[in-house]
Parts: structure tokens; C-alpha cells; sequence
């Protein structure tokens, strides 16, 4: 048995941190059999000196383990390794060592910002006369400033660190050479309450003698257009991109340099004309950097400065074209064959001053052009003048576009690179069937999460929009999490939610909070509670429902102030219902009502676990009125809910409203609504992520798998059919009958409604967490009428496989479960194993399937 994946703070790489107590975990990996860990040691170390030394710990714990040894030293970079225990009292090799810095304590660093004296008195287009007449509005962007500072090495370097964050977007340079590989930092955080720095090892980019650090600024969702009010200048946080920065330089004989930005660095423009998230960028290589000036230096205001919680954004694949089709002279269209979320590398040689503008759309009118409707007021554009030197490359650095096309014009012979960016977190889920649409369906899915995880969970990456809804988030939470390891990102992110937080205790429709200000809409605001519950299901991380408690206690509160006959009916915000269903209107009080009857289940649950019996039993009786009330006000005879919708039934069912005598009928009729709907769903974004594992709870995961590899509308393989290769924001984006839906709001790239992938994991695979944290899970698949499917999920706690095949009369189960976790394998006949880590077979007669229904149930309690 060995410990790997070692993370500190739900991260694998090296994170920077400003816990005292960062806590550290391991998974386990074993060739044999029933194995589990029965003690460890960590050792943490910090240039040679043991910090921390735990001797052998007796027990399984190998999830977020708290780091209790010596403080930790501001700055130190610290090595940590494991070794551990098993069952016959052997101790295995100390793992690989993982590493994690500790965040600055104090900063000398001032905030920078180009001095706009220096400008001309009357501000010129484009800050040079080269505008474009048809850049437009897009010539009156400002142009990114750029920032350097030349410095001397007084001796050997040991170390070089560099701290630095930016309001705005920062790319930073030493001695002309890129520093670190993430883009689009420090990501986007609501600037008012805390801004996020990143720190980099740059010792191997110093040379002797004379050395120059440099910054160029974009403006971000600082100071760009962010969401669909995209005014400007300023936006919705500032208008002065500013620098913070602070290089600390250890010297081989101990002593310390700091180099800060200050009053003594300086600011120009360069070629990078303006950037805009939404809008594009526009790059004029002719020009060169300069004058420099001296920038305006300004003492740090008390805006906490927290090192980057998650994994930064990278460009983390490349894609090739496809096709490129000329539409005229200078005029191509190029087909990435993949809806994505970056930006287009150029490479071309022309004449100088030649200019070559991309345009990026998702997808192709019917003449073949772009269809740039649905962008809004997003330009997506990209514009690159040429110096004329023989062979250039253009890169944007401070935007991105959701495409698939690129129209390219202004030259003939170019190369394109398709460059994938997102929040680079790790892959942990893995998923195949026989099914070729169900697999297209999984890349969908995934292909939307990369494409909208950009620092906070997004709704789409084209339009003017790009905002961090809460509900889209919270639903789809339980795929994202199976998909990618989206602990840290999503710790993150509940930072945000908590600064996004209104005083009345309501929590908002997004996080960072802009635009839409007042209190959120029910399943919205609800992702306050549901998405820090969800984390601890999935990663049994305790100590982030500590972090949110009081959060979400002010949250219930703000709703039995205002709905004290325990019916949610006051304090709905913009109340959008069952978002984007089809063909069914969910009433919006039974759904209201119903979201905060499970919030008063998970709220009860949490308060359990942090072992507050007083504030469980408040939620219990909570959830207990609001049930009663609900069924008073809304359910009627024969188990009809109001609305006869399929998301009231699933709603009901999935958070355990109704009697467990009405179960079942509610059941059935939850399929009579898909009966009648020709075999269809009708749930919008609200009922969506839930149908399948509800109708598979309920007995019905036979009507799940129709709806999964349905193909006409609605239905997930209907996109597929016509083309999808990203999850559509609308059932009905494109229809063969009325083309595609209103420009005003038609994303084709947007996870909410892909949600289902849960399902796919959890039920078709058949891998559910039992514990937290899969300290214990279930293996319990559901065919259908697959041949084989096989998923692999990356727990926590090391890699749980299920594998199964049906052929002829035989159904067999392959299982690999991790040192340390104990599984319940359930066969589709309902034969049951109860079993210890390792690779296991199974196989059971087929005819037996459809027994396991009853198996399975529902706790009147929450499901992931
Ligand atoms: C967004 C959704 C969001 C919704 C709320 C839309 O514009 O794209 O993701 O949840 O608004 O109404």
C-alpha cells in the first residue's frame, strides 16, 4: 500500500497558502486485497528544517489531515511527505513529496497605475490614429498599460519569488521571458472584498547583473465589460488598472531583497491597443513599448489580499482546424470541429501594417457565415496588425471566446491554433458505454464544464453575460464534481458567494454579485446552502461548512422572517421558476416552497455534523412545518401536485416531501407526464439534474434510460443529432421546425440542462458515495438496455472503478475499490456483496434484472 495524489488544500500542484492549519490528504493505492490504512506519519520540512513530524498516528485518517506542527514561516516554499500503515502493521516507502507555499504575512509593495498626465490632452481613438473605421466603439477601449523595473543582483540567488496581482489582468515578464503559465490572472473576484495574488518560483529566470522585471495590464473583469450591461469606462469595479508586486530575492548567503512596485517603476503603452473579455483584443505590432514614464504609486488600501485558492486558468489543449473554407478573397472560415472556450494563435507573414481581424462565433448561419447573434453585444473580435517582419505569431492574452468558427480576414495565408482555456482543474471522472450517443453526450457535457469553469462557474462564454449563476452552478455541481476535481475551485468560489451575500441574509441569483442585486430567485439563492452541502458530500470537506454556517443560518432566517405560514412566497427575487423547461410551467411557489423544505434537510444534516444538536433539531422541525405546509397547499388527492409537472414530482420526491405512501403514485405519475409528453422530458434547468436519479430511485430507471437515448426533440440526443458537440442552453436552440430560438438568449454552450451526467456516473455506472467523502460507497449499476458501460471516479480517498457487461443471459461486474473503503455492491438481481478494497468479479443470470428498484431507495433525505 503506498499514499499518492498528495494534496494540500485539495490541490496537487503547489498552492499558496494563508491557513495556519492547511490540511493535508492522501490517497491509497494497493495491488492487494482488502487493505486499509491503519496508521500514518507526515513529515513537513522547510529549507532542511522538520516543521512538522507527526510519529505514527494510529487510525485511517487520510482526508484532510490539519497541519499541527511549528507556525508556519511567511514565504517558506514546504516539502511534505506520508508514509503509512496497513492492516498487518507494515509501513510503506515515504510517498513522492508534495509541496505547498505559505502566502506573504505583510507586504511592502504599493499599487501602480500608469499616470494618465502623460496622455494626450485630447484622447486620440486608440490611443495612436491607427484606428480602424470599422473598430467603432472597439477604437475607444483604452490601451493596456505596461509597467517594468530594471534591478541589480548583488550576489548569488538562492531563491526568487515573485508575489504580484493586479486590479485588472496581469502577464508578467522577467528579462523578456513569460513567468509561469496561467492566464487571465488572478481571475475574477468581487474587488470591493478581496483580490487574489499569485505567487511564482522565478529563479531560473534571473541572469547576473542587470535583470528587469515587467507587467502588462488588461483590463479583466476589473475594468472591462463584464455581464450584459457592458458599460464602460470603469465597469462595475474600477477604472485604473493597477499592479502589485513584490519579488523577493534570497540570497545564497540567507539575506533577503525585496523588490516592490513603487514609485520607482515605469509605464507606457505598447501594442496591445485595448483587450476586452467580451470584446477582443487588438495587438498593432508595429509598435514598440514607450515612452517610459514614471507611474503613480499608491499605498495598499485594506482590501485583504489572499493568495489564488484554486488551480489557475491555463491553456490546457490544442486544437487543430478541420476545414478552412475560402468565402472570398481574404475571407476563410475555419472549423475547429469542436465547440470551445479560448482563443485562436495566429501565425502569418504579410506587409506591414496589413491588418487581420478573427471573428469567432459557435456555430454557422445556413449561408455559411457566422451566426454572431446570439454574442449580443460581445464583439469576440480580434484584431492583428502586422510589424511585417517574415514570420508572426499573435496570441491574445486578456480575452477569450466561446467558438467553434473563426472567420478570418485580411490575409490569405495564415495558420490557425485553436488554444482550450479554463480553470485548470483535474480530471477525476471518467465514463464509456456502448452507446455512441451516450458517449458524445459525456464529451458534451465535459466539453461545457472546460469551456465555462473560467475562475468562477460561468453560463456561458460567448455572449455579453459570462456570469456566475448560482442556480446553473448548484445543479450541476454533482456532475462537475464527478467530472473534474473541483474542490479547490469551488472553495474558491464559495468565497465568492459568501462576499456576494446581501445583508438582509438572502444570497443573490450570481456570485461575484453584479447586475442582478437583489435577492436571488428560489434555486438560486438556495446554492448558498446546497453547493457547500454538496462539497462535503462529495469531498468531505468539514471545514468549509464551518467557513459557511453562520452564512446560511442568516440565509434561513432571511426566509421564515418573510414566509412565517412556512410557504415560500415573499422574497423571491426575480423568481425564475424551472428555468428554460418546455411545454410544462412549473408553478413557482411549489417549486420556492419545495427548495426551501430541502434546504431545511441539508441545513439539519450540516448542523449534525458540526455536531449541533440544538440547531439540527431547529431544522428538523423547520423542514417538518414546510413539508406539512407544502402538502396542505399543494398536493391534492392521488398524490397530484400542482402544476402536474414533472419537475413538481421530482422535486417532491428527490427532497422527500410527500408521504411515503404517496411515493410511488407520484412516481407513476411523474412517468405519465413523460407518456404524455411522447416519451419527453419537459424539466428546465431546476428539474433537470434530477429526473433520472429520481425516476431510478423511484423504480423507474427503465424510463431514465429511454430518456437518455431519446433523439427527438426535446431530448439531450436531438442536439447531438443536429451536431452538438457542447451542451445547448435551450432544448429547443435549433429546431428543424422554427431554425434557431431568439438571438436575445440562445447559448451553445451551457452545462445547466448537461447536468445529467450524475446520472451516468452514478446509476448506468452505478458509484455512489454512501459516506462523505466515499469513505463507504454503493456499486449498484442500472443497464438498461446498454451492453456495457465502465466509469472510473477519482475520489478522494484513490480511483473507484465499476466495469459491467451484459451479454446473453450473463450480467458481470467488474469493481475496483481503493485501500481503505468499503463498498456495498448491489447486483442487478438484487444479490448483495458487502466487500473490502481491491478488484473484484461478479456475474448474476440477466433475467433477474429490474429487481434492484426496490433496493435502492430514496432516504426521505438528501441525495447527491
Ligand atoms: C443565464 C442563466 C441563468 C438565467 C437566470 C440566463 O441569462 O444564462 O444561466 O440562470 O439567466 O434567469
Amino acid at each position: 500500500m503506498r499514499a499518492v495524489g498528495l494534496r494540500c488544500e485539495h490541490r496537487e500542484d503547489t498552492p499558496c497558502i494563508d491557513d495556519p492549519a492547511p490540511r493535508l490528504s492522501w490517497q491509497l493505492e494497493s495491488d492487494g486485497a482488502d487493505q486499509r490504512q491503519t496508521g500514518y506519519r507526515v513529515v513537513v520540512e522547510h529549507d532542511g528544517h522538520t516543521l512538522w513530524d507527526t510519529g505514527t498516528v494510529d487510525g485511517p485518517a487520510s482526508v484532510d489531515v490539519a497541519y499541527a506542527g511549528r507556525p508556519l514561516p511567511p514565504g517558506a516554499l514546504c516539502t511534505w511527505r506520508v508514509q503509512v500503515r496497513d492492516q498487518d502493521d507494515r509501513l510503506s516507502d515515504w510517498s513522492d513529496p508534495a509541496r505547498f507555499r505559505v502566502g506573504l504575512a505583510a507586504w511592502t509593495a504599493c499599487w501602480i497605475r500608469r499616470d494618465r498626465r502623460y496622455d494626450p490632452a485630447v484622447p486620440v481613438p486608440g490611443d495612436g490614429g491607427e484606428v480602424d473605421p470599422d473598430d467603432g466603439m472597439l477604437g475607444q477601449l483604452p490601451p493596456c498599460p505596461y509597467f517594468r523595473r530594471p534591478f541589480e543582483l548583488r550576489a548569488d540567488v538562492a531563491r526568487a519569488t515573485l508575489y504580484a496581482t493586479a486590479r485588472g489582468l496581469l502577464a508578467l515578464e522577467l528579462n523578456g521571458a513569460r513567468v509561469g503559465d496561467a492566464v487571465l490572472s488572478p481571475g475574477w473576484t468581487d474587488y470591493h472584498a478581496r483580490i487574489e495574488y499569485a505567487t511564482h518560483d522565478v529563479t531560473e529566470l534571473l541572469c547576473t547583473g542587470t535583470n528587469v522585471v515587467g507587467a502588462v495590464l488588461g483590463d479583466g473583469w476589473y475594468a472591462g465589460m463584464v455581464g450584459f450591461d457592458a458599460r464602460r469606462p470603469g465597469n462595475h469595479y474600477g477604472r485604473e488598472l493597477e499592479l502589485l508586486c513584490e519579488l523577493h530575492l534570497e540570497y545564497a548567503d540567507g539575506s533577503l531583497e525585496v523588490v516592490a512596485s513603487d514609485g520607482r517603476w515605469e509605464a507606457t503603452t505598447g501594442p496591445l491597443r485595448y483587450a476586452d473579455l467580451l470584446m477582443g483584443e487588438r495587438c498593432d505590432a508595429r509598435r514598440e513599448p514607450g515612452p517610459w514614464r514614471q507611474v503613480l504609486a499608491r499605498a495598499r488600501d485594506d482590501i485583504p489580499l489572499v493568495p489564488q485558492r484554486a488551480q489557475p486558468i491555463r491553456v490546457t489543449e490544442e486544437l487543430r482546424p478541420v476545414s478552412v473554407e475560402r468565402r472570398g478573397p481574404g475571407t476563410h472560415i475555419v472549423d475547429f470541429g469542436q465547440n470551445m472556450v479560448g482563443w485562436a494563435r495566429l501565425a502569418v507573414s504579410g506587409e506591414r501594417g496589413a491588418r487581420v481581424q478573427m471573428r469567432f462565433a459557435e456555430i454557422l448561419d445556413p449561408d455559411g457565415s457566422l451566426h454572431v447573434h446570439n454574442l449580443r453585444s460581445a464583439r469576440q473580435l480580434d484584431t492583428y496588425v502586422l510589424a511585417g517582419t517574415t514570420e508572426e505569431v499573435f496570441e491574445p492574452r486578456f480575452t477569450f471566446h466561446g467558438f467553434r468558427y473563426v472567420e478570418v480576414t485580411g490575409v490569405d495565408e495564415f495558420e490557425l491554433t485553436g488554444r482550450v482555456v479554463h480553470s485548470d482543474t483535474p480530471r477525476t471522472g471518467w465514463f464509456e458505454c456502448s452507446d455512441d450517443l451516450v458517449n458524445q453526450l459525456w464529451r458534451n457535457i465535459n466539453w461545457s464544464q472546460r469551456g465555462n469553469f473560467i475562475s468562477v462557474p460561468t453560463d456561458c462564454p460567448q455572449r455579453d453575460e459570462r456570469l456566475g449563476w448560482l442556480a446553473d452552478a448548484q445543479v450541476f455541481l454533482p456532475t462537475a464534481s464527478l467530472n473534474m476535481d473541483v474542490a479547490a475551485f469551488m472553495t474558491k468560489w464559495g468565497y465568492d458567494i459568501l462576499d456576494a451575500q446581501l445583508p438582509n441574509g438572502s444570497f443573490p441569483d450570481v456570485a461575484p454579485r453584479l447586475l442582478a442585486e437583489r435577492e436571488g430567485a428560489p434555486a438560486w439563492s438556495d446554492a448558498g446552502v446546497i453547493v457547500p452541502w454538496t462539497m462535503w458530500r462529495r469531498y468531505g470537506d468539514r471545514r468549509l461548512l464551518e467557513r459557511h454556517w453562520p452564512a446560511m443560518e442568516r440565509y434561513m432566517d432571511f426566509l421564515l422572517r418573510h414566509n412565517p405560514d412556512l410557504l415560500w412566497t415573499v422574497g423571491r427575487g426575480n423568481d425564475y421558476g424551472d428555468w428554460l423547461s418546455v411545454g410544462e410551467q412549473t408553478p413557482r411557489e411549489v417549486l420556492a416552497t419545495a427548495y426551501w423544505a430541502y434546504g431545511a434537510l441539508l441545513m439539519s444534516e450540516i448542523a449534525d455534523e458540526l455536531g449541533l444538536p440544538d440547531r439540527a433539531e431547529h431544522y428538523r422541525r423547520l423542514r417538518a412545518g414546510i413539508c406539512a405546509a407544502f402538502n396542505a397547499a399543494y398536493v391534492g388527492d392521488d398524490a397530484y401536485i400542482e402544476g402536474d409537472t414533472q419537475t413538481v414530482y421530482v422535486l417532491a420526491l428527490h427532497m422527500g416531501l410527500l408521504p411515503e405512501k404517496a411515493r410511488p403514485r407520484a412516481a407513476e405519475r411523474l412517468v405519465e407526464s413523460i407518456r404524455r409528453n411522447g416519451g419527453h422530458l419537459t424539466t428546465g434547468f431546476v428539474g433537470v439534474g434530477l429526473l433520472c436519479p429520481t425516476l431510478s430511485e423511484a423504480g423507474h430507471g427503465d424510463v431514465a434510460h429511454e430518456l437518455l437515448t431519446k433523439d427527438t426533440f426535446p431530448s439531450w440526443g436531438y442536439s447531438i443529432r443536429h451536431g452538438a458537440t457542447t451542451i445547448w442552453e435551450r432544448w429547443d436552440g435549433w429546431t428543424e421546425d422554427r431554425g434557431f430560438q431568439t438571438p436575445a438568449m440562445n447559448s451553445f454552450n451551457h452545462y445547466s440542462l448537461g447536468s445529467i451526467g450524475q446520472w451516468l456516473y452514478e446509476y448506468v455506472a452505478g458509484i455512489r458515495a454512501v459516506k462523505p467523502g466515499y469513505e463507504h460507497v454503493l456499486i449498484a449499476p442500472e443497464p438498461g438496455e446498454l451492453e456495457w458501460a465502465r466509469a472510473t471516479y477519482r475520489s478522494v480517498r484513490g480511483a473507484i472503478t465499476s466495469a459491467w457487461r451484459q451479454d446473453g443471459d450473463t450480467f458481470s461486474l467488474e469493481v475496483e475499490i481503493p485501500p481503505g473503503v468499503r463498498a456495498t455492491v448491489v447486483l442487478p438481481d438484487g444479490e448483495t456483496h458487502e466487500i473490502g478494497s481491491g478488484r473484484r468479479r461478479f456475474s448474476t443470470p440477466r433475467d433477474g434484472r429490474g429487481s434492484e428498484r426496490e433496493l435502492v431507495r430514496a432516504r426521505p433525505s438528501a441525495q447527491l
